[in-house]
């Protein structure tokens, strides 16, 4: 939800502080600030807005300085504000504190401090965090930390300075990312591994209760308990530009072209040399695999429409019940789970918040866990029992893209698995998908090697205030993601159904000139999707289709047809959400929205 980032060592903070930000700005955006020791005093510098305001006032004044935090952040408890944003201080201003959480007993904490004599400035819950240290301190930070986090209820990252302690960085995790950078006479810490790549590619990660006291020359690493641990040190081999844009206008664009080669890069590594799948992270057995009757998959956003893509295919070709939940509700609707249900929880982030409550709330009811997750040493992936890495590379963009293709990989992948090895699947068959999942980075590839009909059709309907996306069976969830992308980057109301619900409701709103985007690509299903664009076509909608390359005859039924290369029905998804994807990102472009940045919206969402 919030980028945090901070530094000790002997370089000057400020630009590694904003450099560390400018990183996590996917983060959250509304406002931005740093906090510095310097001259026996902590100053803090805070804005509301994007980086650039705070970038703009630092360049005006020269804080000199080798000790800071900083923080981006997307806000829940009081409006986007300067003096809402962070770092918050204490009343005297020696401590600064940086937050990405919620702290759920604030209010109490709150009335009780304030009856305490400290005096508070901003609607945030961050700011009782700086006061209850204050509270306790008596010239030992740590000790004035620990003692502040028992008082904490809720998820907390939490980075602190205090102008007693200039030596010393001290920084705090539960339930909400934070890692520690490891340098040569310089420590880090910061929410995510591309705010540090510029200094070092050593990372610890931590766990929750983890507590992190950083000099320039060590780190010690405290658990709940307080006792002292020693971690292994993770080494960070993506190249740096894997986070950067490369010449594209938008890191969105980027991850889009990029899809290509996330599909291989999720599929290679699971292809034996005899050519068969071979899912090493997931341990079930044959025996194992007899014993589960359910699979539930839970997810958030557009983790959860590949999810449902999961659900069909596992269906399709293991013949396992699969039940897909949103994560918000799952927890809430007293779910059938037990020891013979296999749950599966599908994250990009591997840190959003629902989605890891749903998965404690399976594992405490004895489901058997798997994660599939796009980040390396997020919680869920380090709660699960087994992992399926979805191996995209770093997806900054807001509007997940590469991510959501490569979640639908490993669908495909676990579905056909379990299909050969529960026998409901023929060899023949899993040789035939197979072979063809494995063609798809080339017929991606294809699509995007011509775009100028997506780019001539959002420069004409970029206008519309209302769009409606229909489809039947899969083509339906790759239209619910297609509306997802739109609404998002753009803020043009968008729906999305199944198409044979038109007419039971929603064909009341379609109107002269309706955008309608109709996604028409299952043979068995062709004809009726036709119907369906001509009860649209009866009301004046305009349609744009997505069709396979042979399904030409579309033409005379829609306005415009986006073909994908042929594949077979059962893995379009993969190829008719590109054309969506991109008719999304230039829509928004010629709305002259912030692709990469969408208001309100967040990278991941680690609050409920
Ligand atoms: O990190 P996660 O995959 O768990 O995130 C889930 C959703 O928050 C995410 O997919 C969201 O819907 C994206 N903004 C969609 O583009």
């Amino acid at each position: 939800m919030c980028g945090i980032v901070g530094y000790i060592g002997k370089q000057e903070v400020v630009p590694i502080l904003l450099e560390g930000l400018s990183k996590l700005e996917y983060r959250g955006y509304d406002s931005a600030g740093v906090a510095i020791y310097n001259n026996n005093k902590v100053t803090v510098r805070k804005n509301k807005g994007r980086l650039s305001v705070l970038e703009k006032a630092l360049s005006t004044e020269k804080i000199n300085g080798t000790l800071g935090i900083g923080h981006t952040r997307w806000a829940t408890h009081g409006e986007p504000s300067d003096v809402n944003a962070h770092p918050h201080e204490n009343t005297s201003g020696d401590i600064a504190v940086v937050h990405n959480g919620i702290i759920e007993n604030y209010m109490k904490l709150k009335d009780w401090l304030i009856e305490e004599g400290k005096e508070f400035k901003s609607d945030t819950d961050t700011e009782v965090i700086a006061h209850l240290i204050d509270y306790y301190f008596d010239g030992d930070l740590v000790l004035a930390v620990q003692k502040s986090i028992e008082k904490l209820e809720g998820a907390y990252a939490i980075g602190v300075i205090s102008k007693s302690n200039p030596d010393q960085l001290v920084a705090v995790r539960k339930d909400s990312p934070l890692i520690v950078g490891v340098g040569e006479g310089e420590n880090f810490i910061a929410s995510d591994i591309p705010a540090l790549l510029k200094h070092t590619r050593d990372v610890y990660f931590l766990d929750d209760g983890d507590m992190v006291i950083l000099t320039q020359e060590n780190i010690r690493i405290l658990n709940e308990f307080g006792k002292e641990v020693k971690k292994e040190i993770f080494n960070v081999t993506w190249d740096v530009k894997a986070a950067e844009k490369g010449g594209y206008q938008h890191f969105m664009l980027k991850e889009i072209h990029e899809q290509p080669n996330a599909i291989k890069e999720t599929l290679s590594p699971r292809i034996d040399a005899d050519g068969n799948i071979d899912l090493a992270e997931i341990n079930i057995t044959k025996e194992e695999l007899s014993e589960i009757n359910k699979i539930v998959i839970v997810a958030c956003g557009t983790a959860y429409h590949a999810g449902l893509v999961g659900k069909y295919a596992i269906e399709k070709f293991a013949k396992i019940p699969v039940e897909t939940d949103v994560a918000s509700e799952f927890r809430y609707r007293d779910p059938f789970i037990d020891k013979n249900t296999l749950f599966i929880a599908v994250s990009q982030s591997g840190e959003t918040a629902d989605t890891l409550a749903a998965l404690r709330e399976a594992r405490r009811r004895g489901a058997k866990i798997i994660a599939v997750t796009n980040v390396v040493g997020s919680r869920i992936s380090r709660e699960a029992e087994d992992v399926f890495y979805t191996w995209a590379g770093p997806e900054i963009a807001v509007a997940s893209t590469k991510a959501y293709i490569t979640q639908l990989v490993s669908m495909y992948l676990i579905a056909l698995d379990l299909g050969l090895k529960k026998g409901t699947l023929t060899k023949e068959k899993y040789d035939e998908v197979l072979k063809e999942l494995r063609s798809l980075p080339e017929k991606a590839e294809q699509i995007l090697g011509d775009i100028s009909l997506i780019q001539e059709l959002a420069d004409k309907q970029f206008n519309n205030q209302s769009v409606f996306y229909i489809g039947r069976g899969i083509d339906d969830y790759v239209g619910r993601e297609g509306s997802l992308k739109l609404k998002e980057i753009s803020y043009i109301h968008s729906e999305a159904i199944a198409a044979g619900e038109l007419k039971h409701g929603t064909i009341a709103l379609i109107e002269e000139g309706t955008l309608v985007i109709a996604v028409a690509t299952q043979e068995h299903l062709y004809e009726k999707m036709l119907s369906n664009i001509k009860e649209v076509k009866a009301r004046g909608a305009y349609v744009i289709a997505i069709a396979k390359e042979n399904q030409v005859e579309i033409e005379k039924t829609a306005d415009k047809v986006l073909y994908i290369p042929e594949t077979m029905d059962e893995l379009t998804p993969i190829l008719s959400v590109i054309p969506l994807q991109l008719l999304a990102y230039y829509i928004a472009v010629a709305r002259g929205c912030d692709v990469d940045k969408p208001k309100n919206l967040a990278k991941s969402v680690t609050v409920e």
